[in-house]
């Protein structure tokens, strides 16, 4: 009798699951997913097998044979929902669930038309991680129980669905006017990584084994805006091996997503924030599609170990960009990766036990613990690595690393005894145990400079000694290069200096949102009036929590930008994804009254 993960019912003594069945009906009207979940076990069982659920309503369960199956469903935890006690009878090889989700489930965001780009259907998409799919389907639902997946999805026409799997056809449904469309998922996967989503989408080939899918008004859009993908999956190839996943297809979903990117396998969900016009964005495609390596194929064992998927992807994302871009835009991403460490460890505060790369999470909810620290410390400690052992041994290492892990989930002990040893005394060598163990950043983090990444933070530093970029030189300036810069003025600055700003890099219109939150955000935290109304429009259609963030708490500085957040939010919250909501919510709480 043990559990297996901090967050999870799941007892190591229990059968396991081997693949899940769903056959599910999408209900707009009542905003509830309707159905089956088939879970076949990986050998004939009986006795006690507990699952995770969280809001669900549980009509029956059955095994294979139609033998009921007797359950009972324990008191509601905050964090992890309802443990669901199944007594499975002699001879089970498959429980049958009939259930359904609540309309207010954490993974599911149900839009209204006017929430999308077209405003003439609803939409709805999955958000797993860290631990809401046990709000979507009764599961194991640790990343320690890994499952192939097959999917038969009803939805009303002319809606399609797009899945975490792939496309097995389509087929009329079982009611006029309604469509079902089949998914087969051959590879197993954690359940975090189970994705549905359901609109008016069209697709658009990329390359033989890349698409991408969005609202037909955008679809034009985001076809350039990605169409370099089929490069990057060969650099990343070339780096981290064959690509395992068969196709990697992409969905740009409605402004609501709550994130840049998730990993979904095979079809890797976007925020349409990055479609800026100018491929400026891409490196968070980066760092989705590197998570078929790092994450997807290789996988924490559970979130106390999270440094292992985020930290990785982040170094890989790097590598990836510097391939294609040059080292200089990789220390330039090193750079704005910095900016997000300084501000998580300020947030947690530095003697925070959640600096710290391997944690402990018991009682903890993975969705509060979030923040950058396990992305920015983890490539940290991981350049080191590459630092110290060299490039090519380092390399050689993480592609037997992931031969090894291939398809599992690890813990970091399992990590660190697996480096020891492929690459004995490098641990102790770089004091490994400071990085994991205790919080903060170690002295020996690598640094990352360059004399364009100097220029650039000390042009911007000089702000209040009368130091400006030339309008050329500010002109030539890419993408990134303008963030690093706006990311290191100080704050607040004076309106006439914000004004000064705001024109010479004409910053309120820019369509690139890393631009103009960064604008934004000094806008805020300088109280600068004229910039309110893009403030309210950004925080009333983004939900990306990067942005939301930063923003609600730099307006936090004086009772009227306070005051404009509190209404902001109360005009915005209802279309805002309920992760959203709960972090927004809780910086306003922490406004002082
Ligand atoms: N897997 C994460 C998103 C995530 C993490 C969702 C934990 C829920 C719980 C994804 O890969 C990610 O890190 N996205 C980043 C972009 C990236 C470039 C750092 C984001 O959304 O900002
Ligand atoms: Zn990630």
């Amino acid at each position: 009798m043990a559990l297996l993960d901090p967050h999870s019912y799941v007892d190591s003594d229990h059968p396991r699951t081997r693949r899940v069945r769903l056959a599910l009906d999408v209900d707009f009207g009542r905003k509830v997913l309707s159905g089956t979940a088939v879970l076949e076990l990986a050998a004939e069982s009986s006795g006690t097998m507990d699952l995770d659920s969280k809001g669900l309503a549980i009509r029956e369960v059955r095994n294979q044979s139609g033998t009921a199956v007797p359950f009972e469903i324990g008191d509601e935890d905050p964090i992890l929902g309802r443990r669901l006690r199944l007594t499975l009878p002699a001879g089970t090889r498959e429980v049958v669930l009939s259930y359904e989700t609540s309309p207010d489930a954490l993974a599911l965001q149900w839009l209204a038309p006017e929430q999308t780009e077209g405003k003439h259907h609803p939409f709805l998409f999955s958000q797993c991680q860290a631990i809401h799919a046990r709000t979507v389907a009764p599961l194991q639902d640790t990343p320690r129980v890994r499952v192939p997946y097959h999917a038969e999805i009803t939805v009303p026409e002319p809606l399609v669905a797009v899945m975490s799997a792939g496309p097995a056809g389509d087929r009329p449904g079982p009611r006029p006017g309604t469509r079902t469309y089949l998914f087969e998922m051959p590879q197993p996967i954690p359940p975090y990584l189970l994705a549905l989503a359901v609109g008016e989408l069209e697709g658009r080939d990329l390359s033989p084994r890349a698409r991408v899918w969005a609202e037909p008004a955008t679809v034009e859009k985001a076809a350039w805006e990605f169409a370099e993908v089929e490069s990057m999956i060969r650099t990343a190839e070339s780096i981290f091996g064959p690509y395992d996943w068969d196709r990697y297809d992409m969905l740009v979903l409605p402004p609501s997503f709550p994130y840049g990117g998730m990993e979904n396998p095979r079809m890797t969900f976007l925020t349409p924030t990055l479609l800026a016009g100018d491929r400026s964005l891409v490196d968070v495609v980066a760092h989705e599609l590197a998570h078929s390596w790092t994450g997807n194929l290789v996988t924490n064992a559970d979130m106390e170990h999270f440094w292992l998927n985020e930290g990785f992807t982040v170094w890989a994302e790097r590598r990836i960009v510097e391939a294609l871009h040059g080292e200089e835009a990789a220390i330039l991403g090193w750079a704005v990766g910095q900016k997000a460490l300084d501000e998580a460890i300020q947030r947690f505060g530095a003697g925070s036990p959640l600096t710290k790369l391997r944690t402990r999470l018991a009682g903890i909810d993975p969705d509060d613990a979030f923040s950058s620290l396990p992305y920015e410390k983890g490539s940290r400690f991981l350049a080191l690595l590459e630092r110290t052992a060299g490039r090519e041994r380092f390399d050689a290492f993480v592609r037997a690393y992931m031969a090894r892990f291939r398809f599992g989930a690890l813990t970091t002990e399992e990590f660190m005894a697996f480096l020891e040893e492929r690459l004995p005394r490098l641990a102790a060598q770089v004091d490994a145990d400071a990085w994991l163990n205790e919080p903060g950043m170690p002295a020996n983090a690598p640094v990352f400079r360059s004399e364009r990444l100097e220029t650039l933070t000390s042009l911007a530093a000089a702000w209040p000694a009368g130091a400006r970029p030339k309008a050329a030189e500010a002109a030539a300036w890419s993408p990134t290069e303008m963030l690093v810069y706006l990311q290191n003025l100080p704050r607040p600055l004076d309106a006439a200096s914000c004004r000064e700003l705001d024109a010479a890099l004409s910053l309120s219109g820019r369509g690139n949102h890393e631009l103009l939150v960064e604008w934004l955000t000094i806008a805020a935290a300088s109280d600068y009036e004229p910039a309110f109304p893009a403030m309210r429009t950004v925080l009333t259609r983004v939900g990306r929590m990067k942005y939301l963030r930063p923003l609600f708490t730099a307006l936090g500085a004086t009772p009227r930008t306070r005051a404009l957040a509190r209404s902001i939010f109360e005009a915005a919250s209802p279309t805002y994804h309920a992760l959203s909501r709960r972090v927004v919510g809780g910086i306003l709480e922490k406004y002082p009254a």
